[in-house]
């Protein structure tokens, strides 16, 4: 692992699961972090567990719906640390329902969460990255980023649309010297599926069993920052679930003779 000593990061869904993880892997390796989500105790307590000094991070309540006083916000960051070095664009909610029932406000929800949200911060903080002349920002698809998958169409879309806006950024930037990482993870230990949105909007409230016998967000949370600081385009997490993504890029027939045999509720 290179020096993450003193190098500044903002990640958002920092609460649980993977942004969690990555949160306290980087406080424990020495990094200065801006925790954020909606959730400001659970925020807290993920920090106090480090056992670090409250010089090394800063809690930056967020939601990610509602971003109208997102200039303030990057403002107490830069008071704070005078630099962003790496912006992690984790936040995100699932969805377990069929489109053919799923109610349109949900799709926009799942949209605005995964995709604007990302989109809003992103831009607030590029001019900071340009005048620095470097950084890094990473978004967190999903392997259904990638691809469609039944149960998952608000979802999977608006992962794919984080490839699209993020990928642009890529090409618009390079010369500032920002790179941008895609994040691809299969299944991760979370509680993703517990907060998954149904049909009319209620949680899912259950885990998957797929879930349950996945990496820990921990394992990956050290893949992710590594290939991170390594620059990689994108960073595939997750088990052999993963295999997914060669198989639709190399062998498409096979895979749609594979997503055939899923079951389509
Ligand atoms: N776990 C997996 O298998 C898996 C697979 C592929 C992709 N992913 C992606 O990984 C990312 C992290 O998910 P996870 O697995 O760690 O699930 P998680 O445990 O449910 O964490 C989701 C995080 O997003 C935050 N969040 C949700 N809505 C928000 C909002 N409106 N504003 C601000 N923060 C919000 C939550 O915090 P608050 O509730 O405190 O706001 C929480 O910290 C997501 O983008 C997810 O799509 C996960």
């Amino acid at each position: 692992m290179q020096n993450l000593n003193n190098t500044v990061w903002w990640v958002t869904g920092a609460s649980s699961g993977i942004g969690k993880a990555i949160a306290q892997f980087l406080l424990r390796n020495k990094a200065k972090v801006v925790l954020s989500s909606r959730n400001e105790e659970a925020l807290m307590k993920v920090a106090e567990d480090c056992g670090v000094d409250k010089s090394r991070y800063l809690i930056l309540p967020i939601d990610v719906n509602k971003l109208q006083d997102i200039d303030e916000k990057v403002k107490l960051i830069l008071d704070k640390f005078s630099r962003i070095d790496f912006l992690v664009n984790n936040a995100g909610i699932s969805q377990r329902s069929i489109a053919s029932e799923t109610s349109i406000d949900v799709d926009r929800q799942i949209m605005e969460t995964n995709f604007f949200g990302s989109v809003i911060i992103t831009k607030a903080i590029l001019p900071i990255m340009i005048n620095q002349k470097s950084g890094n920002i990473s978004a967190v698809s999903s392997v259904v980023g990638k691809f469609g998958f039944p149960l998952r169409s608000a979802y999977s879309a608006s992962k794919h649309a984080l490839h699209g806006f993020f990928e642009s950024i890529r090409a618009e930037n390079k010369q500032y010297n920002i790179n941008v990482s895609m994040i691809i993870p299969g299944r991760i230990n979370t509680s993703v599926s517990n907060n998954a949105l149904t049909k009319d909007g209620s949680q899912y409230g259950k885990l998957d069993e797929g879930q349950a016998n996945s990496i820990s967000p921990d394992a990956a949370a050290k893949i992710i920052v590594n290939g991170i600081i390594k620059g990689k385009k994108e960073i595939l997490v997750g088990g052999k679930e993963l295999l997914m993504v060669h198989i639709r890029r190399w062998l498409p027939s096979f895979y749609y003779y594979l997503s055939n045999k899923v079951s389509a509720t």
